[in-house]
């Protein structure tokens, strides 16, 4: 990825010097002090004592820079012209919003040359799931159970964000989600604090690269700490209330699976934990962040999540709550504006000192110097025309998009569509979608961009395939009109693909549905067209798992094709003719109705555990078990498990356990499989899950291949959390299952003993 890099920074660096010149000696003498030679912390300490009050509160202030949309010229000039002033006076810190390297530059020299600290900004904006080039919605790329994907994809993200001069993204979004109804779920990797971890670590690295000095590398922020995606009622905002041995063993480790990959910032959460909004608390941002993980990079407030605590009743005011945020540990506050309007006089007064506000700071200027933002400020803007949307970047794309593919059900190999079909029907409100196709928080992408399933699947059919279109009804609407022509559509077809599930705008921020089902009337639409007993496909688009117990049924073949961003149509086709076999699993468990929820795989076993019994626990209107668990995914191949190895029955609290099995592909095409390793600690003082997953590989095999798969989990690993936040690793029985999904049956056990004893043993021997 290195040949993207621009060659001729350097040269442009110079000729914008040039043409502005320098104007204040102090800018220069600040830049003079941040040369490479001094350390970072010393370069930290000697900006520090250069900087005003009112110098240093802007480094705090982060505004969004991105011209509104419904304003005239005049306004537009007026709005950037105060833009440019904020930053000429030292006002501002950060932007978030600024889309070219054009107007990156543009700002980035009047921070650089015409204010009188010259410290340079650091541009952000929300870089999810793509930058130009979208790739699949976090959710899908987790399907992929592929940290490799989704490291590219990451990478690739980077690539085309740092050629517009953004230095900073506002992800990798890994908040752990149990409730689909959170329309946030589509940004995350769904409900395992392990996947969590993996696909957070993979992301950091793909955005963040070698060398953050790079151009074509970006500053990840894992968000939103903490515990946001628990929120009540899967209602986005609302309070979560957990215990502390859950917000450890379930909530926190993808962050800190983030922290160990070096992640540079955090944002807070909007959420109140236990009563305490995130953007003030203490305990996870202070003990939990910085004394026990160590982190040294910086914390931004989510938009005005400052000054909001006031509303959630935790400050009296916008002062209070500025106060508060810098003394928990926020650097830096986007939107709000209270730390520069209100940190001064708090200071004047004694409620905080210079070294609080010096603290913070320091985080805010290190990750600007470990950017090189002082070296190299501007971005060559001939690299974005290269990289942008490029032919490599759309491959990956694509490739990225089909392994996040899952395979629900599939009866009588109705997929992949076979060669005798000739006459294709492909009908529902998705068929053409682009918009849509994109998934929530693709800010840079566009429609245009899109290859949509019709456009795909005519490029595919050619002149050998006769392939239909219609829409049928829309996702919302409850228009009945188009029902007739779709059924005469597919009663003439022999074979039918129905594309159905949710347009974007029904997950994301402030996009929370109560229902789980398919919106609308399209279940109707699809049991008409299921009636008229074609071998039908269902192709489910949707930033959520959707409760489709009919669909689950009466389909014949069922694909989870999220929202795949701009190869959807392309990704999907391949699938459905079987240029590529499927093997995503379900990153999160599928509900069979709403009021299931929360429902996941790692539950407690209660002392109750559901059974045909009267006295247990579930339900009397649907069964206890999901309508798909997590870790689910089929395949056009079959496989099988045997051969469950573990090398040892007893093992001390400081050995490691190495697990295999033999994975045969028994079917008759290649094709990936997902081989899980669950464990559960049979007897703890605190009560554990039924199950965890500890490992996972995703193993392309050909047909009638075997391939050994072995793992190495250390035993350190299978402790937990208590409720004072202390991790222990008890010695006892684990059972321990490798297999396709949460529900593997292959299964052995073994005791932990401790250290000591163990050692004993051995002499005992
Ligand atoms: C609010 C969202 O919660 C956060 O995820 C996002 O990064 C910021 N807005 C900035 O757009």
């Amino acid at each position: 990825m290195s040949r993207y890099r621009s060659l001729s920074v350097s040269f442009f660096l110079f000729a914008i010097v040039t043409v502005h010149g320098t104007s204040a000696a102090r800018a220069d003498e600040v830049t003079a002090l941040a040369s490479k030679e001094a350390s970072v912390e010393q370069r930290v300490d000697q900006i520090i004592k250069k900087l005003t009050l009112d110098e240093k509160l802007g480094q705090f202030t982060q505004m969004w820079g991105g011209v509104k949309q419904d304003i005239n010229p005049e306004q537009a000039a007026l709005q950037r012209n105060d833009l440019e002033g904020q930053v000429r006076s030292g006002m501002i810190g950060s932007f978030l919003g600024i889309q070219s390297a054009a107007r990156a530059n543009e700002l980035q020299r009047i921070a650089v040359e015409e204010s009188h600290a010259g410290i340079p900004l650091i541009l952000a904006n929300d870089v999810i799931h793509g930058f130009r080039t979208i790739f699949p919605i976090p959710l899908a790329e987790a399907a992929s159970f592929d940290p490799d994907a989704v490291r590219l994809s990451a990478r690739i993200s980077a690539i085309e964000a740092g050629a517009v001069g953004t230095h900073w993204t506002f992800a990798p979004m890994v908040d752990i989600a149990r409730d689909p109804r959170w329309g946030r779920v589509a940004e995350g990797s769904g409900e395992d604090p392990y996947l969590g971890s993996v696909m957070a670590k993979a992301r950091v690295e793909g955005f963040q690269g070698t060398d953050l000095t790079a151009k074509d590398t970006i500053l990840a922020c894992a968000k939103h700490f903490v515990a946001y995606g628990g929120a009540e009622g899967g209602r986005d905002y609302n309070a979560v209330d957990i215990s502390l041995a859950t917000l450890h063993n379930v909530y926190l480790p993808p962050f800190h699976a983030a922290v160990d990959a070096g992640v540079g910032s955090l944002m807070s959460g909007f959420n109140s934990l236990n009563g305490i909004p995130c953007t003030a608390n203490q305990m996870i941002l202070h003990d939990v962040l910085r004394d026990r993980w160590s982190f040294d990079g910086f914390v931004v407030s989510d938009w005005s999540s400052a000054t909001e605590m006031v509303t959630h009743g935790f400050a009296k005011d916008d002062a209070d709550a500025a106060r508060q945020a810098l003394l928990a540990g926020i650097d830096m506050d986007m939107s709000s504006f209270s730390f520069r309007t209100h940190l001064g006089k708090a200071l004047e007064i004694g409620l905080i000192s210079m070294d609080d506000i010096d603290r913070n700071l320091a985080r805010v200027l290190r990750a600007k110097l470990r950017l090189g933002l002082f070296d190299q400020p501007y971005v060559d803007p001939e690299v974005e025309a290269r990289v942008i949307l490029c032919k490599e970047h759309r491959a990956a794309a694509r490739d990225v998009a089909r392994r996040s593919i899952v395979l629900l059900r599939n009866e009588n190999s109705t997929l992949p569509i076979a060669n005798t079909a000739k006459r294709i029907a492909v009908i529902g409100p998705l068929v053409s979608a682009k918009k849509d196709a994109l998934g929530t928080w693709s800010v840079f992408g566009k429609p245009e961009d899109v290859v949509s399933v019709e456009e795909a699947m005519r490029a595919r059919a050619g002149e050998s395939i006769d392939v239909k279109f219609a829409r049928g009804c829309g996702v919302l609407e409850d228009d009945r009109s188009g029902f007739d022509e779709a059924k005469k559509l597919a009663a003439e077809s022999d074979y039918v693909v129905l594309v159905l599930g949710e347009s974007e705008d029904l997950s994301g921020e402030a996009h929370s549905r109560s229902m789980l089902g398919l919106p609308g009337i399209q279940l109707d639409l699809a049991k008409e067209i299921i009636g008229l007993d074609k071998p039908t496909a269902v192709v489910l688009m949707a930033g959520r798992p959707l409760s489709v117990p009919w669909l689950a049924e009466n389909a014949d073949a069922m694909l989870m094709a999220w929202h795949l961003g701009v190869e959807t149509g392309n990704a999907i086709t391949d699938v459905l003719f079987g240029a590529y076999n499927p093997g995503g699993k379900m990153p999160i468990t599928t509900p069979r109705n709403v009021g299931q929820v929360p429902i996941y795989y790692a539950h407690e076993n209660t002392g109750r555990p559901p059974t045909d019994e009267r006295y247990t626990s579930k339900y009397i209107d649907v069964p206890w078990t999901p309508l798909y668990p997590f870790g689910y995914g089929k395949s056009y191949t079959t496989f099988s498990f045997a051969d469950l190895n573990v090398n040892g029955t007893e093992f001390a609290t400081d050995a490691t356990i190495e697990a295999s099995v033999a994975l045969t592909n028994t079917g008759k095409v290649a094709g990936d499989e997902v081989v899980q390793v669950y464990t559960r600690d049979m007897v703890a003082t605190l009560t554990r899950p039924v199950r965890e997953l500890k490992r996972f590989k995703r193993v392309h095999l050909q047909p009638g291949e075997t391939k050994t798969v072995d793992f190495k989990i250390a035993v350190s690993e299978l402790g937990f959390f208590d409720n004072n936040g202390q991790y222990r690793v008890e010695p006892g029985t684990f059972k321990l299952w490798i297999g396709a999904d949460s529900e593997a049956t292959l299964g052995a056990e073994f005791e932990v003993v401790p250290v000591a004893a163990k050692a004993m043993t051995k002499v005992a021997d």
